[in-house]
C-alpha cells in the first residue's frame, strides 16, 4: 500500500484512540521516532515525548536524541535514570530476567512522569517482529522484547501500539515520508547495550561494550563507503564473559572477548552473516584490543545466519 496512505491511516486510527494526555518513551531508534511523530501529528500537545538515559545508549546517541527531536519541532523530556537501571540490572545475567528487569525501570520512570503530567495512554513502537517473536499468536518466545514481554501486570496506562502489524522495511519506508533523519539507521534494541554485554550488566562492562560498538561501528560505516564493502543491514560488537589468556607487552593479561556481529537482512527475521573483507576485520580487532587494554584481549567473528543464531546474542 502507498506509505502516505498507511501514515494517514496510523493517524487517524491514533485520534480515536488518544483523547487524554499520552506519554511515549523516544530512544531516538527509528520505531519509536516514526510512533512519536505520528502521534504528535495526530494529537499534538496531548503527547508527552520522554528520552530515558539508561546509561546504555551507545556512544554520542543522547546528544545525537536531543537534537534529532529538536530538528523536528518537538519537545523532548530527558530523564537520567542511569542509577536506577545499573542497580536494577546488578547480579541479573538471565538474558529474559534482564528484559524484565528493564522493562520494569521503563515503567517506573513513566509512573513518575505520569504522575507529572497525568498521562491516561502509553503510546509504544512495538512493530511486527517484536510480538511474533515474544510468543505472539501460536509461536514460542524466542526473546521477550522489552516492550511486549517486559511490561509488569500493574501498569496503569492504556497502550497504544500504531505500528503494530508493521515491518522493519515498512517502518522505514514511513519515516523516510516523515523526513525522520534516522530513517537509515540501523536498529539498536530497546534494552540497549545491556543485551550486548552477556553476563553481569556493570557500568565498566557496558563501557567497553560501548567502545567496541563505537569501534565496529564507525570501521565498517567507513570502509562501506570507501567501496570496500556493503554497509550491513546491522554490525556492533557484543563483550562476552569469556576470558582467555594474552599478553600485552611481556605483561599476561587474563581478558574478556568481544564478538563482532554483521548481518544482512530485509526485516531482522532472518539474516545471513555478512562476509566482511579479512583486512577490515583485522583493523577492527587491533583497534578493539588497543583501545581496551587490559580488558579485552581476543576477538572473534560471528558467521552464523538466522536462524539458526538471532542477532543479537541475548
Ligand atoms: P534478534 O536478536 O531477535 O533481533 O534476531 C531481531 C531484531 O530485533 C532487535 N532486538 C530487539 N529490539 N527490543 C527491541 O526493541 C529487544 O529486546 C530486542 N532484541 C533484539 C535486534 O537488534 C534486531 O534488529
Amino acid at each position: 500500500m502507498d506509505t502516505q496512505v498507511l501514515i494517514d491511516e496510523a493517524i487517524e486510527s491514533l485520534q480515536s484512540q488518544i483523547d487524554d494526555t499520552a506519554i511515549i518513551a523516544c530512544s531516538g531508534g527509528i520505531d519509536s521516532t516514526v510512533a512519536a511523530v505520528l502521534a504528535h501529528k495526530a494529537v499534538g500537545s496531548m503527547l508527552r515525548c520522554v528520552y530515558v538515559d539508561t546509561g546504555l545508549m551507545r556512544e554520542g546517541e543522547s546528544e545525537e536524541v536531543e537534537s534529532m527531536f529538536s530538528e523536528l519541532g518537538i519537545d523532548l523530556r530527558v530523564v537520567d535514570a542511569s542509577q536506577s537501571f545499573f542497580r536494577s540490572l546488578s547480579g541479573v545475567v538471565d538474558p529474559e530476567e534482564k528484559r524484565k528487569e528493564i522493562g520494569e525501570q521503563f515503567i517506573r520512570v513513566f509512573e513518575e512522569e505520569q504522575r507529572v503530567c497525568e498521562a491516561k495512554y502509553l503510546v509504544q513502537g512495538t512493530i511486527a517482529p517484536d510480538w511474533i517473536e515474544s510468543g505472539g499468536g501460536e509461536r514460542d518466545v524466542i526473546k521477550s522484547h522489552h516492550n511486549v514481554g517486559g511490561l509488569p501486570e500493574d501498569v496503569d496506562l492504556d497502550i497504544v501500539e500504531p505500528l503494530r502489524e508493521f515491518y522493519k522495511d515498512e517502518v522505514r519506508a514511513m519515516a523516510r515520508h516523515l523526513g525522520i533523519q534516522s530513517s537509515e539507521r540501523q536498529p539498536f534494541p530497546g534494552p540497549g547495550l545491556a543485551v550486548r554485554v552477556l553476563g553481569e550488566v556493570t557500568p565498566d562492562r557496558v563501557a567497553s561494550c560501548r567502545e567496541a560498538c563505537h569501534i565496529v561501528e564507525k570501521r565498517i560505516r567507513e570502509a562501506a563507503s570507501d567501496g570496500r564493502c556493503d554497509l550491513p543491514w546491522q554490525y556492533f560488537a557484543a563483550l562476552l564473559p569469556v576470558r582467555s589468556v594474552g599478553v600485552h607487552g611481556d605483561v599476561r593479561v587474563h581478558g574478556e572477548t568481544v564478538v563482532v556481529r554483521a548481518v544482512a537482512s530485509l526485516d531482522g527475521m532472518s539474516a545471513r552473516y555478512s562476509d566482511l573483507p579479512q583486512d577490515l576485520l583485522a583493523e577492527i580487532s587491533t583497534e578493539i584490543t588497543n583501545s581496551l587494554k587490559g580488558q579485552v584481549n581476543r576477538v572473534v567473528y560471528d558467521i552464523t545466519h538466522k536462524p539458526p543464531g538471532t542477532i543479537e546474542w541475548e
